[in-house]
């Protein structure tokens, strides 16, 4: 089978009528390929596979299989409206593996960034194989694949990776419903979809997730410092109307303590470092002006809630020379 290209002139889905007419054009795509066959998909609840598990609800109903495997390390409150959206609203077939405590235990004691990537990357194909061989008759493996994804794997920038890493007895024929798509498009097809404006407009997450922000070996308590710590930013951005104006916003918890004071007591705890940045492809990126009294807010708040923080910095360095991720 030849896959599927964007056509040259294909005018850009910048409505939602325009939106609504590739649904359209879609679903009936889809049920031809598809037929009464099943269909799997790994959903992460990121924007594309929300997209492709909103898209294929609507064409197979519940001949499709949605798995959402939490390794731990998702944001807070992100795996709850995983559940939310899609089994509770959207009536999908979703199967929800917690297995945070399978990857930070294979996690503890690992330093080295490429080993933590590595590892986490293996243990989300494992956990999504076995899910995956406890169901009969699956012919398909849906797959939220963008246009960009196509043209990176072709200029040798990015190996694309989406399930390339499944065994063979999983190598499922694939459905990928918004593979000629942009990012932006992929947004407005999610929005006439009906999915909710915090999904559908949610900044780039790395596949690795909070495991990154958590440099060096990551620690249950220190994780869940960046974890709180995430929430309140978003929270403030959101308040300060920020969400969806600056790129990509998140907090780190460098492995390191330093001497603070907390009621007249000296207390030794971990930093948190904000980074806000703006950036058209993710290659370079320059830092977000905070407003002070924002930062101010953030400070109070961050230090009174999060535990075993007693400072707040902020990053002021563009990439290059800084990466966007610490790790
Ligand atoms: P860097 O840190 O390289 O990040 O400047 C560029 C963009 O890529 C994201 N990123 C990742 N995404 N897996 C992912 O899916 C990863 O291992 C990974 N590392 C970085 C990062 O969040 C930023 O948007």
């Amino acid at each position: 089978m030849t896959l599927e290209s964007r056509p040259e002139n294909m005018p850009r889905i910048d409505s939602l009528e325009r939106a609504q007419a590739y649904i359209d054009e879609r679903l009936a795509l889809l049920r031809a390929q598809i037929g009464g066959r099943k269909v799997l998909l790994a959903l992460s609840g990121g924007v594309d596979s929300s997209v492709v598990a909103a898209l294929l609800i609507r064409a197979v109903g519940d001949q499709l299989t949605c798995v959402h495997v939490n390794h731990g390390l998702l944001r807070k409150g992100e795996p709850e409206q995983v559940v939310r959206v899609f089994r509770e609203e959207l009536g999908a077939n979703l199967i929800y593996v917690d297995a945070s405590d399978r990857f930070l235990d294979k996690l503890a004691g690992v330093a080295d960034p490429e080993r933590k990537r590595k590892i986490i990357g293996k243990e989300f194909i494992e956990v999504f194989a076995e899910e995956a061989r406890k169901l009969d008759g699956i012919s398909f493996l849906g797959q939220g694949t963008i246009w960009p994804d196509i043209l990176e794997s072709e200029a040798g920038i990015k190996a694309h990776h989406n399930a390339g890493g499944l065994p063979e007895d999983l190598r499922f024929e694939l459905v990928e419903p918004v593979r000629i798509l942009f990012k932006d498009e992929v947004r407005m097809v999610g929005r006439a979809l009906g999915l909710p404006e915090s999904m559908v407009e949610r900044q780039p997450f790395p596949g690795p997730g909070l495991g990154v922000r958590c440099p060096g070996a990551i620690t249950r308590d220190r994780l869940e410092a960046v974890r709180e710590s995430d929430a309140i930013l978003r929270e403030e951005f959101a308040a300060a109307g920020l969400a969806g104006k600056v790129w990509q916003y998140f907090t780190v918890v460098p492995d390191f303590k330093s001497t603070g004071i907390r009621d007249g007591r000296r207390t030794f705890e971990w930093p948190v470092i904000i980074r806000a940045i703006n950036t058209t492809d993710a290659m370079s990126a320059t830092v977000e002006e905070l407003p002070f009294a924002l930062m101010q807010k953030l400070v109070s708040r961050i230090t009174a809630e999060v535990k075993g923080v007693n400072r707040v910095l902020y990053d002021c360095t563009p990439k290059p020379t800084g990466t966007i991720e610490y790790e």
